[in-house]
């Protein structure tokens, strides 16, 4: 377990963290991002889940205001993107997809760049850049130049740089993207660290990421969001039906048919029984295997994934 570092952010009205009206980008012909509507509340963990092209960084492009929408606006802790980007600057942190870190400078140096870039005293750099490592765990790397730190530990300095002036909403763009499993696990512990003290809009096309950090998911999908909700909710709303897999022994015919006329669909092999309906009832199919003399070795109900859900819901795979 990873233990919680945090600066006091100042918290004003309130108002929606990141509000979107609309907000549209075009390139020539290209929709990268299709007319979007959304509302993060402030503290919220909220991930794009989306495949590549989906407009991801164009959207996060243009709510860190790098970017100016074709059409459409949004506003950012009420600020607007279009009118206000200075003050919208201040108040938010940037991890982008590519890294920007100066790979001869060492992590403290790195710090210290994006600290000056925000006017930050020098002795307060000193100690949140000090807090900023411990928070990231990269305290005892402070000194090393980055060309020597590990994948995983660029995305955690990278993103130790966009929280130096601590903002209250940071964009975290693909944080994992292209780590191994290990050291992705390690960069979602830290950003789990930031959970409700920043508001964090975090895009990846990694199921398991968005599952295991996301308070809410919107699945993107060429500019467009095609569902929204917690990861719940993203499941339950697309699964129609439910699975039961039994392991059992003295599977009879008898109670086979039995449950044949009462569930949809019952597969059978080497004495597992795989119930599949809209409705399954757990304790009617395991009293009804006992009554007939059957041995349940073990039963379970099969969860749908955010596979699942992602598949019915664009129609494709997330290729990963
Ligand atoms: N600067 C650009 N000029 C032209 N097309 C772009 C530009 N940036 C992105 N696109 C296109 O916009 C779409 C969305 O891209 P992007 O926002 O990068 O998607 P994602 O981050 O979800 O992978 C893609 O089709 C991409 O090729
Ligand atoms: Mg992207």
């Amino acid at each position: 377990m990873v233990t919680k570092v945090t600066r006091s952010s100042v918290e004003p009205n309130d108002i929606p963290a990141i509000q979107t009206s609309n907000l549209t980008k075009l390139f020539g012909s290209l929709v990268a991002v299709d007319g979007i509507n959304l509302e993060i509340k402030k503290g919220e963990l909220f991930a794009f889940l989306g495949p590549n092209g989906a407009g991801k960084t164009t959207t996060i492009s243009m709510l860190s205001c790098l970017l100016k929408p074709t059409s459409g606006t949004a506003t950012i802790m009420g600020y607007d993107i279009n009118k206000e980007p200075y003050k919208i600057k201040q108040i938010i942190g940037v991890s982008p997809q590519e890294t920007t870190l100066s790979e001869h400078l060492n992590s403290m140096e790195n710090l210290a760049l994006v600290g000056y870039l925000h006017s930050i005293e020098p002795n307060k750099l000193k100690a949140w850049s000090k807090l900023m490592l411990e928070t990231m765990g990269l305290t005892d790397r402070a000194k090393d130049q980055v060309r020597k730190l590990s994948g995983g530990m660029k995305r955690r300095l990278s993103i130790a740089m966009a929280l130096i002036h601590n903002p209250q909403i940071i964009f975290l763009d693909e944080p994992t993207l292209g780590l191994d499993p290990q050291a992705r696990r390690a960069v979602w512990d830290y950003i789990s660290r930031l959970k409700g003290d920043k508001t964090i809009l975090l895009t990846t096309h990694y199921m398991e990421e968005a599952d295991i950090l996301a308070d809410r998911i919107g699945i993107i999908d060429e500019g467009r969001i095609a569902a929204l909700g917690t990861s719940l909710e993203l499941k339950a709303d697309t699964i129609e039906t439910h699975t039961m897999v039994v392991y059992a022994w003295n599977l009879t015919q008898k109670v086979i048919m039995e449950l044949r006329n009462r569930y949809e669909k019952i597969e059978i092999s080497n004495g597992t029984m795989t119930l599949s309906d809209k409705k399954l009832d757990f304790k009617d199919i395991i009293d009804r295997l006992h009554a007939a003399g059957t041995v349940v070795r073990s039963a379970y109900i099969k969860e749908p994934t955010l596979e699942d859900a992602f598949l019915k819901i664009t129609g494709k795979e997330l290729r990963t």
